[in-house]
């Protein structure tokens, strides 16, 4: 009976080690976790386009249909934005913008108009169905490199496929003023996504 005791012990004291390093593992696992994607530039500094951002986090789609902007829509398709994992692990704990974000803004046609109006009809109703990608823009964080546009660079990549394979930095003129003037925190436009407004 004694010995039995002695055993169970045993177990107890064992079991609350493993409570302690299952704890610690669970402390540790706060810290990042996803590799990050940093951007990457060539040896003048254009951006590289970044990579594999189709696995990245999605945060959107916003939509400017030409029949809804007197048929000649800056952007007709489905604006479809991603942020880099890395970087939103880091903004779910600090809510901002770490420095080396980088939002990707990919454009999307509609599928081909049955509609005036530019829509189609399909079986889940009449609207918007998204077809072939083309060409993208993206927005990189580095409050040094970027300081004459308050720490964001702008980079297009074409507005049709294939993508650019690199890009310059545009002028603040061409794009950062009007980030800068009514997009909601940082110059992201995150009135439009909700998974980063808060
Ligand atoms: C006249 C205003 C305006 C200009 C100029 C402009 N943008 Fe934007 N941009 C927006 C708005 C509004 C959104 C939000 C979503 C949408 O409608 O596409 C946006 C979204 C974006 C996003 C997605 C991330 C975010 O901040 O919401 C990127 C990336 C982006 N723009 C890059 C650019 C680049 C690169 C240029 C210049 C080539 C540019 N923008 C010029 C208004 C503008």
């Amino acid at each position: 009976m004694r010995m039995k005791m002695r055993v169970i012990a045993a177990v107890v004291a064992s079991g609350a080690i493993a409570t302690t390093v299952f704890l610690e593992t669970i402390s540790n696992s706060r810290a990042q976790t996803k590799a990050r994607y940093l951007p990457e530039y060539t040896a003048s500094g254009d951006l590289i386009l970044p990579k594999d951002f189709h696995e990245w986090v999605y945060v959107g789609s916003p939509l400017t249909p030409n029949a809804l902007n007197g048929g000649h829509a800056g952007f007709p398709e489905f604006h479809n934005v991603y942020i880099e994992p890395g970087a939103y692990e880091i903004y779910k704990k600090t809510n901002e913008f770490p420095e080396g974000t980088i939002l990707f803004k990919e454009l999307q046609l509609t599928l081909p108009a049955e509609n005036p109006d530019g829509s189609r009809t399909e079986p889940s109703g009449r609207g918007y169905f998204p077809g072939p990608w083309n060409g993208a823009d993206v927005t990189v964080k580095d409050s040094k490199r970027f300081a004459a546009t308050n720490g964001w660079g702008y980079f297009n990549f074409n507005h049709h496929e294939p993508k650019a394979p690199t890009a310059k930095v545009k002028a603040k003129e061409e794009c950062a003023y009007c980030h800068i003037a009514s997009a909601k925190k940082d110059e992201v436009w995150t009135q439009f996504y909700p998974l980063l407004d808060k």
